[in-house]
């Protein structure tokens, strides 16, 4: 596991954009593992400026998102289907149909679960994979406890994770109680890793993740050791409890 330091938010999304425009200009039609949440959204914003000053193209590549809510539909502003379009898909020239996430609002939730790991293999699996990290070492939406065997499934989530993300819908109550996610394994079989951290919030699960070093299902993000392409990228915050 490679770790690069960075001073702050700003220079943690110029780093990441850097490593995925560099991904992206080498294989042109890449397929890159996309995230939510505060974490890459200066990430985003990065490669829009770059889309639009150096004109790097995003035409022939996929995107796959690590999870969504269930119940919520691609319209609803807290979905994570509009936060993608909305940060990163409508301002590229990526196709929107080589856009993809769960469906949170499948009738059949185990069928669409089994579609988006289908769908995962179809396009030759995930080249590069983003991830924030949860203050309880989740990974995606796979929560403290999860097998690392799973695959897309459908998760509760956490009372820790509903109310860190209550800052985004009008009340705790209006947070949606469950999720599909990628599985601990899709992500593993990723090809290459790219962890991000920021803020002192995230020091903790850092401080876990880097000294300890125990791989356990009680924190999921130290599947991570099992990988042998992963690079975290963290401000000086998040690295501040880490020898
Ligand atoms: P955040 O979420 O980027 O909004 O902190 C990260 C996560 O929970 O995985």
């Amino acid at each position: 596991m490679k770790v690069i330091r960075v001073k702050d938010y700003q220079e943690l999304g110029k780093k990441a954009a850097a490593i995925i425009i560099e991904h992206v200009k080498a294989k042109p039609d890449a397929v890159l593992g996309l995230a939510t949440g505060s974490t890459p959204q200066t990430t985003y914003r990065e490669l829009i400026r770059d889309h639009k000053e150096n004109g790097t193209s995003y035409r022939q590549v996929t995107t796959v998102n690590l999870d969504e809510y269930i119940g919520l539909s691609p319209e609803d502003p807290n979905s994570y289907h509009y936060f993608m379009k909305k940060e990163l898909f409508e301002a590229i020239d990526i196709a929107s149909e080589n856009t993809h996430l769960p469906n949170g609002e499948a009738a059949d939730l185990e069928a669409e679960c089994r579609r988006y790991d289908d769908l995962i293999r179809s396009v030759g699996g995930i080249d590069l994979q983003l991830l924030g990290i949860g203050r309880n070492g989740h990974i995606g939406f796979n929560e403290p406890g999860t097998s690392f065997q799973t695959r897309t499934h459908v998760v509760e989530l956490a009372e820790d994770t509903r109310k860190a993300n209550a800052r985004f819908f009008p009340s705790l109550d209006a947070v949606p109680t469950s999720a599909i996610t990628m599985g601990i394994q899709n992500i593993l079989e990723s090809k290459r890793i790219l962890l991000l951290a920021s803020g002192p919030a995230k020091a903790e699960a850092m401080a876990r993740l880097l000294n300890q070093r125990e791989i356990t299902e009680a924190f999921p993000a130290s599947c991570l050791h099992l990988h042998d392409d992963v690079t975290v990228i963290a401000d000086e915050a998040a690295l501040s409890l880490v020898d």
